[in-house]
């Protein structure tokens, strides 16, 4: 049986494809859309959400938008990795898709039970847990943290470093929760090899590249990386299939005082603390049999049969 998901997020480029995967795998019901602010202003990664669904035919699927700002701190967008339309790349015409009345935590109660998706900062996640409860969710599996070195600091994730009192909620919530934090999305590098079995999907194959080499341009400029990581659709695809996705357990401490470290995920692989596990940590990706999943999933969006 597919598994009931509801994915929240803040395309995004990676976000975008994690979208396509989420609708495109047969192991997934992708129940919910849902944005929250982080790559871009909520209207802009909202927008986006809309424009990725019209372009991939995915009009099944209720999209509704989230929290605007973190729960405590000003908003800190990444528009030098994602561009100022947070889908910088290929050109978009106005969206078909609609956008749902409700706001994201309502539309997320409203398909419970089913397992979270979070790939932007956990804000909506977060309030959802503190309105309802852990009522309804399965499990959260996210994309966000790291057990090394973060992307935003030295010593934090975007993902977390945007909200890390919405991180502390979530870690500490009891529900079930997967990170699959930068030491494993890092090994889901878009190669030459992925990009030419994007481009052979057809016109959404050509977009997905399109929005891949912008990708590859802003990671090369940045973070000196030959092909990018695509980040997000590592969390899909530990929901498609665990085995994809080796992890550990391990207790994860939110770092939310720090002077230098605020937003870090304090992965205690060790036992250091002596504390209880509260996560299942990512550490080891399938890279072949990912970029597989990947491709067989737009394949099915775009209605053109995979390699
Ligand atoms: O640090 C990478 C994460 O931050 C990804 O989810 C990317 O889309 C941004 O949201
Ligand atoms: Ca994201």
């Amino acid at each position: 049986m597919p598994t009931p998901v509801v994915l929240d997020c803040d395309p995004g480029h990676d976000d975008a494809i994690a979208i396509m995967l989420a609708a495109g795998d047969p192991a997934i019901d992708l129940r919910a859309i849902t944005t929250v602010a982080g790559n871009q202003t909520l209207d802009k990664v909202t927008l986006n959400a809309r424009r990725v669904c019209t372009i991939a035919g995915i009009t099944d699927v209720p999209i509704a938008a989230g929290c605007a700002r973190p729960l405590v701190r000003p908003l800190r967008i990444a528009d030098d990795v994602h561009g100022s339309t947070g889908l910088d790349g290929p050109s978009f015409s106005d969206p078909t898709v609609g956008l749902s009345d409700l706001h994201a935590v309502e539309l997320m109660r409203s398909v419970m039970p089913a397992t979270i998706v979070a790939t932007g900062a956990l804000t909506n996640v977060a309030l959802f847990l503190s309105r309802y409860g852990a009522d309804g969710i399965g499990e959260i599996v996210l994309m966000g943290g790291s057990t090394e070195r973060g992307n935003i600091t030295p010593a934090a994730e975007a993902n977390i470093y945007v909200d890390p009192e919405a991180a502390e909620i979530v870690f500490s919530s009891g529900v079930p929760v997967t990170m699959c934090g930068l030491n494993v999305t890092h090994q889901a590098l878009v190669t030459p090899d992925v990009l030419g079995r994007l481009e052979v999907l057809g016109e959404l194959g050509r977009t997905c590249a399109e929005l891949m080499t912008f990708f590859a341009k802003t990671y090369r400029e940045l973070f000196g990386f030959d092909a990018p990581p695509l980040h997000d659709p590592v969390a899909v695809a530990r929901v498609i299939d665990p085995s994809l996705v080796r992890c550990v357990d391990a207790h994860v401490a939110i770092e939310t005082a720090g002077t230098h470290t605020r937003g870090a995920t304090v992965v205690d692989l060790d036992g250091y603390l002596g504390l209880e596990p509260n996560a299942q940590v990512a550490v080891e990706l399938d890279v072949p049999r990912f970029w597989d999943r990947v491709i067989a999933a737009i394949g099915n969006v775009s209605g053109i049969r995979a390699d």
